[in-house]
C-alpha cells in the first residue's frame, strides 16, 4: 500500500482515507519531499533511490531510472 500513498511510512503521512484524504495516491512531496519542510530544507534532488522506495522487487516490473526520469518529469 506504501506505494499508492504519499508519506505511507511517515507518522505524518498517509494514515487512512477518511482522516488522510489528501495523502491519497502518489502525491507531489513523494518525490520533492514534504511540505512542511520546505521553509527549513533545501529542494531534494531527484535520486534513484527515491523511486526505489516503490519501483522495486516483485513491483519492479523492469523500472530503469534513466529511461523513466523524462517519463515524470514536468
Ligand atoms: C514521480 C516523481 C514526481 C512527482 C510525483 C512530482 N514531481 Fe515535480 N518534478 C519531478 C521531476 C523528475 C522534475 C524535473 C526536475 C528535477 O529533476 O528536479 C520535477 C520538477 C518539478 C518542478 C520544477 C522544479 C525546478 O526546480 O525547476 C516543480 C515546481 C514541480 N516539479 C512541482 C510538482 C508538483 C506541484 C507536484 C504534484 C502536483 C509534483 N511536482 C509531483 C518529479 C516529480
Ligand atoms: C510512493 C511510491 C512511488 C514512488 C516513490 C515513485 N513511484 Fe512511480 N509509480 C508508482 C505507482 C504505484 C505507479 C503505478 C504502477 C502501475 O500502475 O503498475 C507508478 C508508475 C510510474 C510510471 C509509469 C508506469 C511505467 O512503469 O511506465 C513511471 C514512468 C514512474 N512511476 C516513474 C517514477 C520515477 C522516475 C520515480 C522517482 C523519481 C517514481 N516513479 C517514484 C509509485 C511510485
Amino acid at each position: 500500500m506504501k506505494c499508492h500513498v504519499t508519506g505511507g511510512e511517515d507518522p505524518d503521512g498517509y494514515a487512512a482515507n477518511r482522516t488522510t484524504p489528501d495523502l491519497r495516491n502518489v502525491g507531489c512531496e513523494v518525490c520533492h519531499g514534504k511540505g512542511t519542510e520546505h521553509d527549513r530544507t533545501t529542494p531534494l534532488a531527484i535520486t534513484e533511490a527515491m523511486c526505489r522506495n516503490c519501483h522495486q522487487g516483485e513491483f519492479e516490473k523492469g523500472f530503469n531510472f534513466a529511461a523513466a526520469l523524462p517519463l515524470v518529469s514536468h
